[in-house]
Parts: structure tokens; sequence; C-alpha cells
């Protein structure tokens, strides 16, 4: 079972809520890489049947993904699930959640699972439950992000994995990629770096911030979702988060509620210091494939 198979470069444009959406995930499969977008993107079961209807007649064949959030309080799972069987993606990735039941539905038309995990105890109870792969998630990364380093985690879990395996967490640019693939990984996930692509739903307010940081501009909060999330320091500032008020914060992935909280609060990883540009999703691939392959031409002459 091979995760990059007719791809142009081992890269998964990653699912990100309020920037992924179709034009994305088309873009990316056109440009020859792997592209996903979450389903709480679409307010109601009804957009999503009419996105996943019109990604599914334009890829035309061509690998694409759709990320499901299997935490209970994803009230809307059966019918998600559901419609993933009607259009059959390829690739399902679960994420904030055990996914037996994204497996169950991906098995039954020979989809894969790919379940997203920050950590080696989640990676083992991820395959337990029946996912193929694993998208791991490591520090630096944009959204909910992880906090063990790339190259531990990778080389923690080939231990016992040797199915398909993402990485992602701040890979910015194609020497990322190779070092992705060079720690053990099958291909980079990579989110941050296509926030400001022209496919993106992203604002162009939020584009412009994500082209003008840098590394420094980026602190972790846990008090936006109850989970440790990678943000833009001054739209978290202006929203009054990063006043510690003492309190512990509530777990809340609910997409209704989260919305407005990520619309004004912008979430990107430590790689948002290799953003250059706006531009389209293709150019931004053709940017990462020369450097990748500049890297891998020169490792040999090390040897
Ligand atoms: C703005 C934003 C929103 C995200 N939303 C989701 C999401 O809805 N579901 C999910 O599984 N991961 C989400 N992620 C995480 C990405 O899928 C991916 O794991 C991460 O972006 C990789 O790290 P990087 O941003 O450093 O490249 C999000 C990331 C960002 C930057």
């Amino acid at each position: 079972m091979s995760i990059t198979k007719g791809l142009r470069l081992p890269v998964l444009v990653a699912p990100m809520f309020l920037v992924s959406g179709v034009e994305m995930v088309v873009a990316a499969a056109r440009a020859g890489v792997l592209g996903a977008f979450p389903t709480p993107n679409c307010r109601t079961a009804a957009e999503l049947d009419r996105w996943m209807a019109e990604v599914a007649a334009r890829v035309e064949g061509r690998p694409w993904a759709v990320n499901v959030i299997t935490h209970s309080s994803n009230p809307r799972l059966a019918d998600d699930l559901a419609l993933i069987a009607k259009y059959r993606p390829p690739v399902l990735i679960t994420a904030l959640g055990s996914p037996a039941a994204a497996v169950a539905t991906a098995h039954g038309y020979g989809g894969m699972v790919m379940a997203d995990v920050p950590n080696v105890a989640l990676a083992r109870k991820a395959l337990a439950a029946g996912a193929d792969g694993l998208a791991c998630l490591a520090a630096g990364a944009g959204g909910h992000t992880g906090s063990l380093s790339p190259f531990a985690f990778v080389s923690a879990v080939r231990r016992f994995h040797r199915g398909p395996l993402s990485i992602g967490g701040g890979i910015g640019d194609g020497a990322g990629i190779a070092a992705a693939l060079a720690a053990g990984a099958d291909m980079a996930c990579m989110g941050t770096h296509f926030i400001a692509c022209d496919e993106s739903l992203a604002g162009s307010d939020y584009k412009q911030a994500v082209v003008a940081a840098g590394l420094e501009d980026i602190v972790l909060s846990d008090r936006v979702t109850g989970t440790m999330a990678s943000w833009l320091r001054a739209s978290l500032a202006a929203a009054g988060y990063l006043a510690d008020d003492g309190s512990t914060p509530n777990r809340n992935y609910e997409a209704g509620a989260a919305a407005g909280r990520w619309r004004d609060i912008w979430s990107a990883g430590q790689g948002v210091g290799a953003i250059r540009h706006t531009a389209p999703l293709e150019t931004i691939i053709d940017e990462l494939e020369a450097e990748y392959r500049e890297v891998v031409l020169r490792l040999p002459k090390m040897m």
C-alpha cells in the first residue's frame, strides 16, 4: 500500500480548518501532490455533498483526501462518513479521536486511513484500531501541534510500523521534504506553507500576515481550544489570549464555536518564515520540487 503512488512530489497539502477547500484540493491533485480538506469546513452535510462531488469530478482520477474529526464532539460524523462512502476519496485522514469508525467506512470501498497522531502511544492505538498509516504530528506544526522532535518520533514509530507514514511540523522548504524522507517518512505533511496560496480560503490580511511573519512571531497556546496550538502572536494578543488569567482552558473542537475564534486568531507553524509570496499552489510546488531536487542531488556527494 503506497501513499505516494502517482505523486510528483511526496507532499501532503495538509487539511486546514477554514483554509482548505475545493480549489486547494483540486490544485494539489493537478500539481501532483496529495491535498485534503477537513469536513468541518462545510457548514452542513449538504454543502459537504457538493464539495466532494466537485472534487471527485475535477481531480479526474488523481489521489485526493478528506479529513474527518473523529472526536465525540463532532455531531456530524455519521453523515460525513456516509458521504465519504459515496464519493470514495482514496485517503481519509482522521484527527482528534479513534479512527475506528473511519476505518470501517474507508475499507468498505478500498480507501486508506491515515490517523493524525501526536505521540507514540496514540500511534500504537490508531494502528490497533485499524488505521493503515500514520500522519505523525511533530513539534512546530500549525494548528494543534505535536511536541516531539520529528526525527525521534519517526524513528520510534518505524520500530513497529512499516506502512504509510507522513511527518509534519515546521516543514517549509524542499530541504525539509528531503529531511522527512531521510528520517524514514514516506511523505512530508505541510500546512502552513500553503496558507497564502491563491487557492486557500484564508482572507488576504491573514495571507499577508503569514508572508510577513518569521519564526519569532509564532507562539504556543492552549487557551483558544484547550489543546496546544501554534498562533501568530499579534492576532493572539489582539484577541486578549496572551494574558494568563489562571483559568483552566476547556477543550472545545465544536466547529461552529471554533469558527469565530479561528477566523480572528490566525494559526501558523514554525515554518512560516519560508513563505515568500502569495502564488498559485502549483508555483509553490514547483519551488519546493526545485529545492528538493537540489538537496537530493547534493547528498550523494557527501558520501
Ligand atoms: C490554520 C491551520 C488549520 C488546521 N486545521 C486542521 C484541521 O482542521 N484538521 C487537522 O487534522 N489538522 C489541521 N491542521 C494541521 C495540519 O493538518 C498539519 O498537520 C500541519 O499544518 C502541519 O504542520 P505545518 O503547519 O507546520 O506545516 C491545521 C493547521 C493550520 C496551520
